[in-house]
Formats: C-alpha cells, sequence, structure tokens
C-alpha cells in the first residue's frame, strides 16, 4: 500500500524538525515536503546533521501533499494554513493560530487580528484524550500548547467531575527548547544556565487556552486559573504542578482520587498515572504525559503533578498522534519511543 505523503512547514524550527525524526520511523506515512526560509534550497542533512538518513531539500514552497504540519510561529501560520484548508489538504497546525474559540482573543493575547475567524469553529483541539472522535474526523486540528497540555491533562479528571474548587494554582518549569530556536538574551547559555527565573506574571499567551479548556469540561463553569510559568536550564522538558482546593472540603479521600485519575486515562497510550513523582526525564524524547496526583494532607490541598517533552507530546509527537486519528491509523504509529536516559 502506498503510503501519506506528509509535508512540514517550517522544518528549520524546533518544533518542526523534532516532527522529522518522529516521521522518519513512521509506518505508513512518508515525508515528502519541507520548507524553510533562511535554509530553502539547502539539504536536511546539511542544516542537521542528525537526520543525515532523510533525503530531502528544503523548499521556499511546499510541494504536493496529503495532509501538512505547519510549525511557522503564529500569525504567519494562519496565513499559509488558510489556502491549504481551502484546497482540501489536511492541516496540523502547530502554533496557537486556531487554539482559541473567540477570535476576540487574538488581538488581546497574540497582537494579530485574526484572519480566518471562520475557521476557528471548525477547528478541532488537538488534544486526543478530550477529542479523539472530533479530531478524527476533522480537516484542521489546532495543536494544544506544550504547558497547556501538561496543565489540561493535569486538571481533566477533577475538573469534569466538579471536584475542584475554581480557584487553581499551576506552577510550571520549562527548558529552554520551549523559546523556539531564534536566538534571544533569556536563552543564551550563559544567562540562562544555573539560573531560574518566573516569567509573563502578567498573563502568559498559554493562559487562554488552558482556561478555555478546563472551563469547557464542565458547562457553566468558569475557572479561575493563576499560571505561572519559569525558565530553567535544561534542553527539553515541563513539569508542572498544580494545586486546587477540593470542592465540597474534600469529599474524595487519597485512594479515590488516585483511582478517578487511573479510570479518566485507563485506555489511553500515552498518559500514565505513576506511583512517584515523575521527573522530566522519563519523558525526554517520548511522547508520554506523566501524572502523579497527591493530597497534602494538612491542607486537605489536591496537588496534581504532570510532566512532558516540550516538542513531544507537546508538539511533535502530539501532532503526529493527531495525523495518526485524522488519517485512521493505529494512534501509536511512529510514536513507540522510549525516553533517553540519563
Ligand atoms: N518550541 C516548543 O516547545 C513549541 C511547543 C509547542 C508549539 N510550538 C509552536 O510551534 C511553532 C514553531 O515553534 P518553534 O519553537 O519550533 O520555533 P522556532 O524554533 O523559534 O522557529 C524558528 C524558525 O522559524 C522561522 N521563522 C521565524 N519567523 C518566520 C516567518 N515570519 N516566516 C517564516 N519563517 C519564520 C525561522 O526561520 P529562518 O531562520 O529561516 O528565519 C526559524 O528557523 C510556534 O508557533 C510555536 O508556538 C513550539
Amino acid at each position: 500500500m502506498s503510503k501519506t505523503k506528509a509535508g512540514i512547514i517550517n522544518v528549520t524550527g524546533y518544533a518542526g524538525v523534532d516532527l522529522a525524526r518522529l516521521l522518519y520511523r513512521h509506518p505508513s506515512v512518508e515525508l515528502v515536503s519541507v520548507t524553510g526560509r533562511s535554509a530553502a534550497g539547502k539539504k536536511l542533512a546539511e542544516v542537521f546533521p542528525h537526520l543525515s538518513e532523510i533525503d530531502l531539500t528544503i523548499e521556499a514552497e511546499l510541494g504536493k501533499v496529503d495532509i501538512v504540519f505547519s510549525a511557522m510561529p503564529h500569525k504567519e501560520s494562519a496565513e499559509e494554513i488558510m489556502p491549504l484548508v481551502k484546497q482540501g489538504i489536511k492541516v496540523v497546525d502547530i502554533s496557537a493560530d486556531f487554539r482559541l474559540k473567540e477570535a476576540e482573543k487574538y488581538p488581546e493575547w497574540y497582537g494579530f487580528t485574526h484572519p480566518a475567524p471562520e475557521l476557528l469553529g471548525k477547528a478541532v483541539y488537538g488534544l486526543p484524550e478530550l477529542y479523539r472522535s472530533q479530531v478524527a474526523s476533522a480537516q484542521l486540528v489546532a495543536n494544544p500548547g506544550c504547558y497547556s497540555t501538561s496543565a489540561i491533562l493535569a486538571l481533566a479528571p477533577v475538573a469534569k467531575e466538579g471536584l475542584i474548587e475554581s480557584g487553581i494554582i499551576v506552577d510550571s518549569k520549562s527548558g529552554v527548547s520551549g523559546a523556539g530556536r531564534t536566538l534571544s538574551m533569556p536563552t543564551h547559555f550563559s544567562e540562562a544556565n544555573e539560573d531560574v527565573a518566573a516569567y509573563a506574571l502578567g498573563g502568559h499567551r498559554h493562559l487562554p487556552e488552558i482556561i478555555q479548556e478546563v472551563g469547557r469540561l464542565r458547562p457553566g463553569w468558569s475557572p479561575s486559573i493563576t499560571f505561572v510559568p519559569h525558565l530553567i536550564p535544561m534542553t527539553r522538558g515541563i513539569l508542572s504542578t498544580c494545586y486546587c482546593q477540593l470542592a465540597g472540603g474534600g469529599a474524595k479521600d487519597e485512594k479515590e482520587i488516585r483511582q478517578l485519575y487511573q479510570d479518566f486515562y485507563r485506555d489511553e497510550p500515552f498518559v500514565r498515572v505513576v506511583d512517584a513523582p515523575p521527573h522530566t526525564k522519563h519523558t525526554s524524547g517520548n511522547n508520554l504525559c506523566l501524572l502523579y496526583p497527591v493530597l497534602d494532607p494538612k491542607t486537605g490541598r489536591l496537588i496534581v503533578i504532570s510532566c512532558l517533552d516540550n516538542l513531544v507530546k507537546g508538539a511533535a509527537g502530539q501532532a503526529i498522534q493527531n495525523m495518526n486519528l485524522m488519517l485512521g491509523l493505529p494512534e501509536t504509529d511512529g510514536l513507540e519511543t522510549i525516553s533517553v536516559y540519563p
């Protein structure tokens, strides 16, 4: 059987290049076209020697494909995608351009007026654990943000069951690849190494997405969420610690909460409820999200620790998971990797 032809728009960013790495091993999909701006005309292996097995030239324009991933920066991504959607091509957008359902949020959070608000209703939020059947029949999938994936998966079981109060705190730590490959002062080695700092205290762009999706789990509920991201000196990985007050004075004990999480994610190939606080190293290079729910015995507060690789479950891996669903392929195809350790 012939393979489905896939393309990557902007292979030269971190999300794009990790997509190429993962697609190389995919049994039913062939990467046939990759684009880039400044690297157009160069061999992929010349720009990324670790991809020497893939014989492709980076092009300025996308070739003929059946499905495309856009790993463009926000705003530019929507512009690239609009004509492809019109042509009927299946698209997974790794940028934030189709994640928010309300067009008015784009000027507020991303600083631009959305060029295709009519597509926001058509796009499916690509978190398979919550929207599997919708993703399977979608033409346009909005791949979730990396921080957002870690927070939403951590909160979904208790939010859906109405077991937590509205005031939620999400405290996240991210490695520097989360900021992308473009050079910037905070990610210089000498700035980030041996340093930890919070940022975006005025409101990180993933906050409206987390509020939107946690709120959608319980119609009529508007969660109030404080999200504080931190940049830490590692390359890959996100660890989010979520703090919530149990509703109704703590009606459930820890065993019941753990059971709820186990049941909620029982059939999920990429979410594991683990028995000890997870490490980002346990997810490095794989598509897993590891969750550790625990009750603080002194306050009765629920703490859920969540970790994943920002470039895999937080970007390229989740995009391939979505592609598999859109193409009717086994969801785990191309993603059965074990983390790199140590
Ligand atoms: N990094 C993550 O952990 C992560 C996770 C989830 C989602 N995302 C999303 O994925 C997308 C890509 O992120 P990334 O981190 O992979 O980015 P990145 O590494 O910062 O990508 C930078 C690349 O984008 C190209 N570029 C920048 N502006 C461009 C423009 N206006 N037109 C065309 N090319 C442009 C640059 O190419 P030239 O060198 O040729 O200029 C550069 O190679 C973003 O929308 C981001 O929000 C990233």
